[in-house]
Formats: C-alpha cells, sequence, structure tokens
C-alpha cells in the first residue's frame, strides 16, 4: 500500500472518462488498498480512481463514523430508486477548501463487483446516496463544482490555480 496523488481541479486529467475494470486480480486489490489509505489520511468519506489518476471504474467510500467500513465498488451503476432531491453539502479532495449545496436523488440501488469481482447490489439512502452519486460522476470526468453556477466555479477555479502557483513556488525556492 501507499499514498497516492490526489488530481485537484482544473486538473484536465479529472476530465477523463474511466474505462471498465476488466479483471479483479492482486494489481487491482492493490492499487484499491492504496486508494483506501489515500481516502483515510486525506480524510475524506470517498475516492474515486480518476482522483487518484488511475481512469479505471472503481471507488472507494467510507461513510462510517470512524472509518471502520471500507467499501469498494468496481464497475458501479446505480438506479434511480427515488427521485425526490435531497440537498447536501458537498466537499471534495480534489477541489479542497470549498463546499456547494448540491441537489442528488435521494435513494439509489447500486450494482457493482465487490474486492473479489464478485457482483453485488445494495440499496442507498442519505450520506451513502449522495457519496456514491459524487464519487460515480467522478468516473464520468465531472465534479461537484459543475453543479454550481458559472461564475461560482471560476471562483473556485481561479483560487485554486493560484494555490497550485505558490505551492510550485514554494516547492522550487
Ligand atoms: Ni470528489
Amino acid at each position: 500500500m501507499s499514498l497516492l496523488t490526489i488530481l485537484e481541479f482544473p486538473d484536465p486529467r479529472l476530465r477523463r472518462k474511466a474505462a471498465p475494470v476488466e479483471q479483479v486480480d492482486d494489481a487491482l486489490r492493490e492499487i484499491l488498498d492504496s486508494m483506501i489509505e489515500t481516502m483515510y489520511h486525506a480524510k475524506g468519506i470517498g475516492l474515486a480512481a480518476t482522483q487518484v489518476n488511475v481512469h479505471k471504474r472503481m471507488l472507494v467510500i467510507d461513510v462510517s463514523e470512524d472509518s471502520s467500513d471500507p467499501m469498494v465498488f468496481v464497475n458501479p451503476e446505480i438506479t434511480v430508486l427515488d427521485p425526490e432531491p435531497l440537498g447536501h453539502e458537498e466537499g471534495c479532495l480534489s477541489v479542497p477548501g470549498f463546499y456547494e449545496m448540491v441537489s442528488r436523488p435521494r435513494k439509489v440501488r447500486i450494482n457493482a463487483l465487490d474486492r473479489r469481482g464478485e457482483p453485488f447490489e445494495t440499496e442507498a439512502e442519505g450520506i451513502l446516496a449522495v457519496c456514491v452519486q459524487h464519487e460515480i460522476d467522478h468516473l464520468d470526468g465531472k465534479l461537484f463544482v459543475d453543479y454550481v453556477s458559472a461564475l461560482k466555479r471560476e471562483r473556485i477555479k481561479s483560487k485554486l490555480e493560484k494555490e497550485h502557483r505558490l505551492q510550485k513556488a514554494e516547492a522550487s525556492a
């Protein structure tokens, strides 16, 4: 296991559409374990492979209070069970420091493969439903800032770009 680097908005690699996983093997499980470690280290509740520059359809989530319940979803597909919108203040490890209200369907069914490559099905509502939809968006090259106004998105973009320039300058100083 190792800590992976998380790409940050507006990195164009976050816009790539991830390809389906063809085989769940040891190499893939190692990436999944590193993703879980990286998510905990960054104090996140979800991480999509796209965010660590791996363009395969897989994600990890842990919405438990004490980081004790890591969940793995390979090739996740969702079906909306209740379209009634649930508003939730979302953040993202790829958009550090920014939180915006986003509305998403409140209840979904998830079909995916687990870490052994076995298919499973589960229903999600509340924070888990929000999180899984947010992470699947990443696999499609979409970010939560796409749901806010263009003006707000531009503001977030320029603030993060400025921060990235400062970090670069510090690293080379
Ligand atoms: Ni995110």
